[in-house]
C-alpha cells in the first residue's frame, strides 16, 4: 500500500484548509489533519502497521477500513480496542499499540473441555 495525503487545497469540487493536529504514537508525535480517522493520521504519515497479533506476531494496521475486520484496534486515550479506521483523530490524542498475548485456555473458554 502506497501512503501519500493530497493537500485539502487541491481538492477541486470542494477545496478546504489544512487544519492540523497532532497526536501520540507510543510516544511519538505524528501529524496529521483534522478530519482524519486515526488510521488515516498514521497511514499518511507513512505508519502502515501498529498491532501484532497474538500468536505469530504478525504485523497489522488497516486491513478492511470500514470497521469489520477489528485488525486495526488500538488503545486511545487509555481506552483499549477503538477501531482506528473508524476514530476521527483529535489534537493530543494519546494512541497506543496493542500487542496482547492469547489467554490461557481455562474451562470457561474452551469449547473441548478440560486441559488441565
Ligand atoms: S481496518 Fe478493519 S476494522 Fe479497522
Amino acid at each position: 500500500m502506497v501512503s501519500r495525503r493530497l493537500p485539502a487545497t487541491s481538492d477541486r469540487i470542494l477545496p478546504g484548509t489544512e487544519d492540523a493536529l497532532r497526536i501520540d504514537l507510543d510516544g511519538t508525535p505524528v501529524d496529521g489533519l483534522r478530519g482524519q480517522t486515526i488510521a488515516g493520521v498514521l497511514l499518511g504519515s507513512g505508519v502502515l502497521a501498529w498491532r501484532r497479533t497474538s500468536r505469530a506476531g504478525k504485523p497489522r494496521g488497516v486491513f478492511c477500513g470500514i470497521g469489520v475486520c477489528f485488525d486495526c484496534i488500538v488503545t486511545v486515550n487509555g481506552q483499549r480496542d477503538v477501531r482506528a479506521c473508524q476514530r476521527r483523530a483529535a489534537d493530543g490524542d494519546r494512541i497506543e499499540t496493542q500487542q496482547d498475548a492469547l489467554p490461557e485456555p481455562t474451562t470457561e473458554n474452551d469449547p473441548f473441555g478440560d486441559r488441565t
